[in-house]
């Protein structure tokens, strides 16, 4: 499996500078060795739709509502992401874990309908600084894991992406130590081989996030344990776009 380049846009970009980010994306994928997706805000989701289909590049979407439809202000629903071409969606990113109280239990529901509706779940995990402190990270990440995953099916049809994030390395340009990523991604992946039947591990990918750029991007994509990378803050900002892809490309 070629590892993934996985940008999440957060709620940093216009829509227009969403949409001329998303054509560099094109032109820059086309040389890279590694799989690329974008995830934009949602109301860049169309734009940027129009300039990736076709492409080798996947739309990606932020987050997901857990019903198909009906009286539910404000959220969106798994088929009005795939409406769109959308391939991917973040779940549980710790941002919407802290600052919109989302659940392992109201992950575990999104997670189960986007998988239903055909999308592929970018599940994040990770620990607080506390957490980390007092040694606890392996067991919060797999107490994120077996909610989120109970019950699941994972096959080539419906794969599965799990983010290792810890939350004290988003957006503070410090990053995990790579052989604390090797650990917790040896964990991940134990996790998920006694939670789901058969040989459900080949067809997850396990990427590392926080931090990540072009200085130090290639000290994770370069471990055996890490499938790929979620970017943030350097993967909407095209001068770190274009360091990032120069490094990919080569
Ligand atoms: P960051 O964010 O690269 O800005 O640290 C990563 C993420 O939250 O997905």
């Amino acid at each position: 499996m070629r590892k993934l380049f996985f940008a999440n846009w957060k709620m940093y970009l216009s829509d227009a500078d969403a949409e001329a980010l998303a054509r560099q994306f094109l032109d820059a994928a086309l040389e890279a060795r590694v799989d690329v997706a974008i995830a934009p805000g949602f109301t860049a989701l169309d734009r940027v739709a129009r300039v990736l289909r076709g492409s080798p590049v996947s739309l990606g979407a932020q987050n997901v509502f857990w019903m198909d439809g009906g009286a539910y202000t404000g959220e969106v629903s798994p088929h009005q992401l795939t409406a769109l071409g959308t391939r991917y969606v973040i779940l549980g990113h710790s941002e919407r874990r802290a600052y919109l109280g989302e659940t392992n239990d109201m992950i575990a529901k999104k997670t189960k309908a986007a998988m239903e509706a055909g999308l592929i779940p970018v599940l994040c995990v990770g620990e607080t600084k506390e957490e980390r402190e007092a040694g606890r990270q392996e067991a919060v990440v797999g107490e994120q894991l077996e909610i989120a995953l109970a019950g699941a099916r994972i096959s080539p049809e419906r794969p599965l992406v799990v983010a290792y994030e810890p939350r004290w390395a988003i957006g503070t340009g410090t990053p995990c130590k790579p052989e604390d990523v090797t650990a917790m991604h040896g964990h991940i992946r134990s996790v998920i081989d006694a939670l789901l039947d058969g040989d459900a591990l080949s067809h997850v990918r396990v990427l590392y996030g926080g931090s990540v750029d072009a200085s130090n991007a290639e000290s994770f994509l370069g471990l055996p344990a890490v499938d790929g990378m979620l970017v943030g803050g350097a993967s909407a900002r095209p001068a770190d776009v274009r360091a990032l892809f120069d490094l990919l490309s080569r």
